[in-house]
């Protein structure tokens, strides 16, 4: 395992066992809202202090982007961290939550890990050396199109601008797979894409550090990201984002792509 990523599986486990301890008394925590419907708990910050403790011994200089502090430091490598995604789930006790942890070097995705420590998962990929599910190689699902794939996404609840536009599409993509879930974690849904759990996934109004570990892992499984028009590009600035197996890919695209508003056509552009 490449040693940038030996750290970030350890700080995700130290994470994730701050999670698992508090998730039992979900019933004492203090839950703030940073803005309407955008939730933190004391448990996202002490896990996020934890990764950026385990991070900062092995590299002092490295830059962090983490969701709950912000961007600490320049560097050639950043470490783009989500501490908690799905805070809502663990607040009412529904077990479905990740910590994930992308570096990025000079601009470019190069090591992702996403723990579902619930579940006792790790998932880890570095460019070119494949994906991993607890050191098992994953790859995306076979799905040759939309019928008969199950398909994760995310509805709107926090910015309501583009849902018109999204309702559009889920209408469109609903009724030509087999199903479609809303899970409550973008690390997660990206995840079970490099898995093959998904068959593919689309969001939008992403953050970074929802989705870094994510990419890089569906990517080293063999999967597409790309935004909503279907180019390869964007989607990390935006957070509009689709990605599944080549050809299901290019299907989720053809379903969505009409429903995009000029907005949305601009949002798209890197
Ligand atoms: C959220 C989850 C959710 C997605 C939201 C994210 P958080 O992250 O990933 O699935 O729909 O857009 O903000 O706030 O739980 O870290
Ligand atoms: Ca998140
Ligand atoms: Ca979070």
């Amino acid at each position: 395992m490449h040693p940038l990523l030996t750290i970030a599986v350890r700080a995700a486990r130290r994470a994730g066992d701050v999670i698992l301890r508090a998730a039992g008394q979900s019933d004492a925590l203090t839950v703030e809202a940073k803005q309407r419907n955008d939730f933190v708990t004391e448990i996202d910050r002490q896990a996020e202090q934890e990764i950026i403790q385990i991070i900062r011994r092995a590299y002092p200089d490295h830059a962090i982007l983490g969701e709950e502090g912000g961007q600490i430091g320049e560097h050639e490598v950043t470490w783009i961290i989500d501490p908690l995604d799905g805070t809502t789930n663990f607040i009412h006790g529904l077990p479905h939550y990740a910590v994930s942890i992308g570096i990025r070097i000079r601009g470019r995705l190069e090591h992702g890990v996403i723990h579902d420590p619930t579940r006792g998962e790790i998932y880890t990929a570095t460019r070119g050396s494949g994906a991993f599910l607890n050191d098992r190689r994953i790859r995306v699902a076979t799905a040759r199109g939309l019928e008969g794939a199950l398909i994760g996404t995310g509805l709107p609840f926090r910015d309501f601008s583009h849902a018109p536009a999204y309702y559009g599409m889920l209408q469109a993509v609903a009724g030509k797979t087999a199903g479609i879930r809303r899970a409550g974690s973008a690390a997660l849904d990206l995840a079970y894409v490099a898995a093959g759990r998904l068959d593919g996934y689309w969001e939008l109004g992403l953050k970074p550090w929802d989705i870094a570990a994510g990419v890089i892992l569906v990517q080293e499984a063999g999967g597409i990201v790309g935004n909503l028009s279907g180019e390869p590009e964007g989607f990390m600035e935006s957070g509009n984002l689709v990605c599944g197996n080549p050809r299901l890919f290019a299907a989720l695209v053809r379903e969505i792509e009409p429903h995009l508003t000029p907005m949305l056509r601009i949002q798209s552009r890197p």
